[in-house]
């Protein structure tokens, strides 16, 4: 596959089968990965991944600590501005159009969300760690390895879906994994075989085009 192809193909997967991914491919996909550049190449990233009883202990952590009021915990700034704030909408709403969720039915959609918290069915859960002293770049480089995650694994004929909603559990989970003092697991990852079947795995969220991102200078 080529790379141009890779970045259209890869989606955020919302529903797996269940088959197994083995700890071999895992390693594989992490050992492809590990070559994502960072400034000062510091490899500002820790991974956990979890499958089986740990993953099944994750899920019941997740149970047993999300907040009462999860559904409006959000990852994004308060009061998200333009253009922001309809690229997000957009995006959602496809996403509950394909599952005829409508706005109303925030039980619906409540429900739908929560499947985050069993990774969607996926049989892998990673959870990226960055160590809290680290600023903005290394974040971003952060970001650069999970995205080569993303591509290493698609080009093995695995899915993935990032989940920075396990933020929410930060606290529970460093005590959990046990991390460090100076620790934080920034965000999840579920990965696994898509279910082609899965009417939400047909969702291809649109995209700014060239012209509204950049700005060509002296060509
Ligand atoms: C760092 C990061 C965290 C994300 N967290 C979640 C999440 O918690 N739950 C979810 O369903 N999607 C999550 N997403 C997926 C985004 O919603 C998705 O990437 C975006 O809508 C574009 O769609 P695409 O990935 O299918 O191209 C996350 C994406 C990124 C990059």
């Amino acid at each position: 596959m080529k790379v141009s192809e890779a970045l259209r193909a890869r989606i955020s997967v919302r529903a797996y089968k269940p088959d197994p991914i083995p700890g071999a491919l895992l390693r594989e996909i992490l050992d492809a990965a590990r070559f994502a550049p960072s400034g000062g190449n510091l490899q500002p990233w820790r991974v956990i991944a979890v499958a089986g009883a740990a993953k099944d202990a994750v899920i019941a952590l997740a149970k047993a600590n999300l907040p009462g009021d999860v559904g409006k915990r959000f990852v994004y700034p308060p009061d998200l501005w333009e253009p922001y704030r309809s690229r997000r909408f957009k995006v959602g709403e496809e996403m509950y159009a394909l599952l005829s969720i409508p706005r109303e039915d925030k039980a619906g959609r409540l429900k739908q969300f929560m499947r985050n918290y069993e990774f969607f069915g996926a049989p892998v859960g990673l959870f990226f760690i960055i160590d809290k002293r680290m600023g903005y770049g290394q974040w971003a480089h952060l970001g650069m390895f999970m995205q080569s995650i993303a591509l290493a694994a698609l080009e093995r004929g695995v899915a993935n879906c990032m989940q920075e909603c396990w933020a929410t559990l930060r606290t529970p989970l460093a005590a959990h994994f046990g991390v460090g003092e100076t620790e934080m697991i920034y965000c999840g990852m579920a990965l696994g075989y898509a279910d082609e079947a899965a009417p939400i795995n047909t969702l291809r969220s649109a995209r700014a085009g060239v012209d509204e991102i950049a700005e060509f200078r002296g060509f």
